[in-house]
């Protein structure tokens, strides 16, 4: 099929490869034209495993992308992954979708074929009823009829972007119309996986609550972490136990800093934001953001009751991006935690494998070290604060430190009797 995807940023660029991959012809449309020279060049832009080889594999054959809506209008189908940030309140910003849709709507104007308008960025339920579809009809100038509109959500998991496509759990589309899902569903042979056919609305309902549920198992475990710290528990032996009941299941029951990135908090707030505007009090939404924004507090606290004070200690901070093999610091517990330790005069020193740059960009003047090594030497204290598969590693590595103080945020090292944020 002809598939043109609107956004060449994470979702675009991973959902273009990928349906490239199965053997469509893609083009991505990016309006930031050195990210678009540097995917024709073959060159991921973000970090993804697996993704510099499928675009190596396709990139000037069936995948390309450009910076214009042009040669675009006999598309099959569109695909819309634009960023929906968050504006001030947390709601979700469709400005860009709003342009993108009239942008395809004008690109569209002469085309006689069917062709349909899938909305992939995260959006309030009824958005692309009310946003999307007059957007491409007003600049179309077409009749409802000759255009289809689903609603597609995204579940991939930064790093396991591309496992996430090829496998998931579930395909989920919303639809206007039985020609427009089957269109879509096309689109998707070859992946393995049931396919869930529901409402335009239900499909967008489906990604908020579906990341709000997340969300809310990792501030449950932190919660119950946090008692169970009080109590001499460890909470990882609690929710081992806990997850093994199939109705909960083992996964995201990890207590620790709680969860960042560009995805649970943004959406957790917009769908507070949602209910909040339908005259609904949110009550158990608004305590998820609330564990999680007290637990990078909770290892300052923790830190300070184990030094006495931070002012002019020198501490050592490993991992500084959301979650582990990623180089993405947005929303990361670690902003919130240097943030106090420097309040408190820490003097930081710094060390991730990836996101040393990224987090340059909110502090530039840290200490940033090549190894944890490095870091560790002559440290007063140490927080773990992503969970990074080498840091199990390190063993001899804490016996350079000044005074053996280590706390982890994410529990992860492999030596004995280290306490963490909740356990
Ligand atoms: C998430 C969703 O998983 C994905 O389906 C959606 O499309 C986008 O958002 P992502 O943001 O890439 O994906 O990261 P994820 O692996 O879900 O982790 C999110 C955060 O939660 C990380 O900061 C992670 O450290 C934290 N987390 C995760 C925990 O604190 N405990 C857990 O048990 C699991």
């Amino acid at each position: 099929m002809e598939i043109t995807v609107v956004g060449g940023g994470y979702v675009g660029l991973v959902t273009s490869a990928c349906f490239a991959n199965l053997g469509h012809t893609v083009r991505i449309i990016e309006i930031d034209s050195h990210k678009v020279e540097q995917i024709n060049k073959g060159i991921p832009p973000i970090f993804e495993e697996g993704l510099e080889e499928i675009l190596t594999r396709t990139i000037g054959k069936n995948l390309t992308a450009q910076s214009d809506y042009k040669s675009i209008e006999n598309s099959d189908v569109f695909f819309i992954c634009v960023g929906t940030p968050p504006q001030e309140d947390g709601s979700a910003n469709l400005c860009y979708l709003a342009q993108a849709a009239e942008s395809i709507g004008a690109a569209i104007q002469g085309t006689k074929k069917y062709q349909v308008i899938t909305v992939k960025s995260t959006v309030p339920p009824g958005t692309t009823e009310s946003v999307v579809l007059p957007a491409v009809l007003n600049a179309s100038g077409r009749i409802r009829e000759t255009i289809g509109f689903c609603m597609n959500p995204e579940f991939l998991r930064e790093g396991k972007a591309i496992e996430d496509f090829q496998n998931p759990d579930r395909i989920v589309i919303g639809g206007d119309s039985q020609d427009a899902i089957s269109t879509v569903k096309k689109v998707y042979e070859g992946v393995p996986g049931p396919v869930i056919i529901t409402s335009l609305p239900a499909a967008e309902m489906i990604k908020y609550a579906s990341n709000a549920f997340l969300a809310m198992k990792i501030s449950f475990s932190n919660e119950i972490g946090n008692i169970c710290k009080k109590l001499g528990i460890h909470v990882y032996e609690v929710m081992n136990g806990v997850g093994y009941d199939h109705r909960i299941n083992p996964h995201f029951l990890n207590a620790g800093l709680g969860f960042g990135g560009s995805c649970f908090p943004k959406d957790v707030m917009a769908l507070i934001r949602l209910a909040e505007r339908n005259n609904e009090e949110p009550v158990l939404l608004s305590s998820v953001i609330e564990v999680n924004e007290k637990q990078p507090d909770r290892i300052v606290s923790l830190l300070k009751e184990r030094i006495s004070t931070i002012n002019n200690k020198r501490i050592a901070i490993l991992g500084l991006a959301f979650k582990d093999n990623t180089d993405d610091v947005r929303d990361s517990r670690a902003i919130p935690v240097i943030r106090s330790l420097l309040n408190e005069g820490a003097d930081i020193v710094a060390y991730d494998p990836m996101a040393t740059d990224s987090m340059k960009r909110y502090y530039p003047d840290l200490q940033y070290v090549k190894s944890a090594g490095n870091a560790l030497k002559g440290a007063d204290a140490c927080l773990i604060l992503t969970e990074w598969p080498e840091f199990k590693e390190l063993e001899s590595e804490f016996d350079t430190m000044k005074s053996r103080v280590i706390i982890e945020g994410r529990r992860i090292l492999s030596i004995e009797g280290v306490e963490g944020v909740c356990w």
